[in-house]
C-alpha cells in the first residue's frame, strides 16, 4: 500500500471472545492514533462479551455463527461477502478462534493480521502462554503478523517481549503480556495501513522507529 497517511481505511475486526484488543484497536482509531473506519466488529460467536462492548463504543456489530454452516469454506465465503458488502478493505483478527481457510484469504490476500500472545515462532497455536511457561522460557511476549494459510506462520510486522517471572501462572503472564498487546497492535496496524510498513519475502521493513516496542525489562 502507498503512503496514505490521513485517509481511513474501512477494517473489520473480528473476535470471539471478550475482546480487549478490539477495544483497543477501536480506541486507537477514535482517539486519532489509528487510521481505520470500524465498520464493523464481527464474532463468529453470539455469546461474545466482545459484541457488547463494541456496540458500547458505538461500533456496528455482526454475529456469523459458524455452526450454521457444513463446510469451512462455506463459512468462510460468507464471512468474505458480508465484509465486503460493509466495503471493507482490511482485516484485524483479535481473539478470532478460527482458522481462516484460502477461500477467505484469497479475497483479502496480504490484508489481514493477527495478534499472537507469544514471540513467534515459538509457541504457536493454543495457549501460547501455558506453553511458554510450561517450557521454561525465561523472556516470552506477543507478536502481530499477517495471516497466510498457516497457524501464526506469516511474515511479523511487530513484537514486544516479557519477562517471565520465578512466581508466574499462566494468568498473571497472560495479563502482563496483554498490556503489551494492547500497545502494540494498533502501532503495528497504523504502520500497515498508513503503508509504511511493507512486506519484503518473509520480513516487513519499515516499521523501526518511535512506535518500536521496548526490550524485556518492560515485562
Ligand atoms: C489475546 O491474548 C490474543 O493475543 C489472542 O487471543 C487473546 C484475545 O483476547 N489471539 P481479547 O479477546 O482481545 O481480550
Amino acid at each position: 500500500m502507498s503512503e496514505r497517511p490521513t485517509e481511513r481505511v474501512p477494517i473489520a475486526i473480528l473476535i470471539s471472545g471478550r475482546g480487549s484488543n478490539m477495544v483497543s484497536l477501536v480506541t486507537a482509531a477514535q482517539e486519532g492514533r489509528l487510521s481505520a473506519d470500524v465498520r464493523v466488529v464481527l464474532s463468529n460467536r453470539p455469546d461474545a462479551p466482545g459484541l457488547a462492548r463494541a456496540s458500547d463504543l458505538g461500533i456496528p456489530t455482526a454475529v456469523l455463527d459458524h455452526r450454521a454452516f457444513a463446510t469451512r469454506e462455506a463459512f468462510d465465503a460468507a464471512l468474505a461477502d458480508e465484509l465486503e458488502r460493509r466495503g471493507v478493505r482490511f482485516v484485524a483478527l483479535a481473539g478470532f478462534l478460527r482458522v481462516l481457510t484460502p477461500v477467505f484469504l484469497r479475497r483479502f490476500a496480504g490484508r489481514v493480521l493477527n495478534i499472537h500472545p507469544a514471540l513467534l515462532p515459538s509457541f504457536p497455536g493454543v495457549h501460547a502462554q501455558r506453553q511458554a511457561l510450561e517450557y521454561g522460557a525465561r523472556v516470552t511476549g506477543c507478536t502481530v503478523h499477517f495471516v497466510d494459510e498457516g497457524v501464526d506462520t506469516g511474515p511479523i510486522v511487530a513484537q514486544a517481549a516479557v519477562r517471565v517471572r520465578d512466581d508466574d501462572t499462566e494468568e498473571t503472564l497472560a495479563a502482563r503480556i496483554l498490556e503489551q498487546e494492547h500497545r502494540l497492535y494498533p502501532l503495528a496496524l497504523q504502520a500497515v495501513l498508513t503503508g509504511r510498513a511493507r512486506v519484503v519475502g518473509r520480513r516487513v521493513v519499515g516499521v523501526e522507529g518511535p512506535g518500536d516496542p521496548p526490550g524485556p525489562d518492560a515485562g
